[in-house]
């Protein structure tokens, strides 16, 4: 995404700007070519000299600094800038930008670019919350600019409060989801999908439970990018330990019976239907409220095994609303005839198999090779690649094979 792209970070004057070393090296992490420019402000927080050993360019602080005469800094700057990120932007900036003000190097080069322009924010609460702020936020707003909201937090003024600027972190994954979108275009534009993610965990006790090899990761990328590519995700998880992707909703379940009743409500509004989970076949019937102690006797311990539902299955049965229902297939033999078996058994629009017998994909690895089997018959391999880059490959082929439309 970010290999050979020209980011130009645009650093004002406030106490944040130190954040911006850690976002600036993020991007070049990333493969981009990063330029720095600087208000005089931003050069009382951060040195001009950590961008210029971070970046490996020079610096812009100074309209007048033209040592080049063949071009206008500002100008060639601008020109040559895919993606613009104004952060911290101060109040004072925001004013500037949203009036077409350029008095100093920053928002001479902004005033010029015509690339995409993110602005991160970071000020007092009572600055954000002035009628004037506002005013002009909705400007730039209305001016095609992408706002990043600042977070709730402790401020540099002592007390908690909207204002603060989000983690650098935060910042890259917001910049990346929009720029991705610009560069997919939303083929899932207006469609609902759900995606039922991660190992169930059937209770033994209150501190025990039978699991799976599941981390939840294809889930969570097939989120991710059905996010990126115009839908609305509603996730339905048992991996609370990975993050959730931006601008994805998520509900925590841990058993398959609650992961049933979570998905079969959300059923009825949703266009397409993903079940990535890896379901235990299997619940505990006898259960018990209290830790089990040990048993001194021969016999051991008895579990006793109840079957769950089968989530996918009753979804394959209950599409009223032509709704589209996806499952997956991890296998470790004769993967592809058990697939097609489980197509027309759960009556599943497609199912995605996977050879999970090697170590290095499949289940809890992060590349991961897969075959689309479509209810037309049609069996697509996919190329082996990491579980994000698999991820639109697979949304992008469902909608090119017309089982999403
Ligand atoms: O039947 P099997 O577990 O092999 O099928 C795998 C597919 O069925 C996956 O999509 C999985 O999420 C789904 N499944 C389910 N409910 C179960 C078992 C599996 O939805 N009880």
């Amino acid at each position: 995404m970010w290999k050979g792209k020209n980011v130009t970070v645009f650093v004002t004057g406030g106490i944040a700007a130190f954040k911006v070393a850690t976002l600036v090296r993020l991007f070049v992490k990333a493969g981009a070519n990063v330029e720095v420019a600087m208000t005089k402000s931003a050069c009382e927080f951060i040195t001009p000299l950590t961008f210029q050993v971070l970046t490996k360019n020079k610096v812009h602080t100074d309209t007048f600094d033209e040592d080049e005469a063949s071009k206008v800094q500002h100008i060639h700057l601008a020109d040559k800038t895919d993606v613009a990120v104004v952060v911290p932007a101060t109040a004072n900036t925001i004013a500037k930008m949203a009036n077409g003000i350029a008095d100093n190097f920053v928002t001479s080069t902004l005033l010029a670019i015509t690339a995409p322009i993110f602005v991160a924010s970071a000020m007092n609460e009572h600055m954000w919350e002035n009628p004037a702020t506002i005013r002009n936020v909705a400007q730039l707003k209305a001016d095609g600019k992408v706002i990043i909201e600042p977070a709730t937090g402790f401020l540099a003024e002592g007390y908690n409060g909207k204002g603060r600027l989000p983690e650098p972190e935060e910042i890259f994954e917001q910049v990346t989801f929009f720029e991705s979108r610009r560069a997919y275009g939303s083929p899932l534009k207006g469609k609902s999908v759900l995606i039922a993610a991660g190992g169930t965990k059937e209770r033994i006790d209150p501190v025990r439970y039978i699991s799976n090899d599941s981390s939840g990761k294809m889930g969570y990328a097939l989120a991710k990018a059905a996010s990126v590519l115009g839908a609305e995700v509603q996730l339905v998880s048992t991996a609370k330990q990975l993050k959730v992707p931006f601008g994805v909703n998520v509900t925590y379940v841990e058993s398959a019976r609650e992961m049933e009743e979570v998905v079969t409500a959300q059923f009825p509004t949703t266009d397409v239907a993903v079940m990535v989970a890896a379901v235990s076949d299997y619940y505990v019937a006898n259960r018990s409220d209290q830790k089990i102690k040990k048993q001194h006797n021969k016999s051991g311990l008895k579990l006793e095994l109840a079957e769950n539902p089968d989530i996918l299955k009753g979804l394959g049965h209950s599409k009223k609303e032509g709704q589209v229902v996806i499952g997956f297939a991890a296998e470790t033999e004769k993967v592809l005839e058990y697939a097609a078996a489980k197509l027309e058994k759960k009556k599943a629009d497609a199912i995605i198999a996977n050879d999970v017998s090697s170590s290095n994909i499949g289940f809890n690895a992060d590349n991961h090779q897969v075959t689309i089997l479509t209810k037309e018959g049609k069996q697509i391999p996919l190329p082996e690649c990491s579980k994000d880059a698999l991820a639109l490959e697979i949304w992008k082929t469902l909608v090119a094979e017309n089982v999403i439309r």
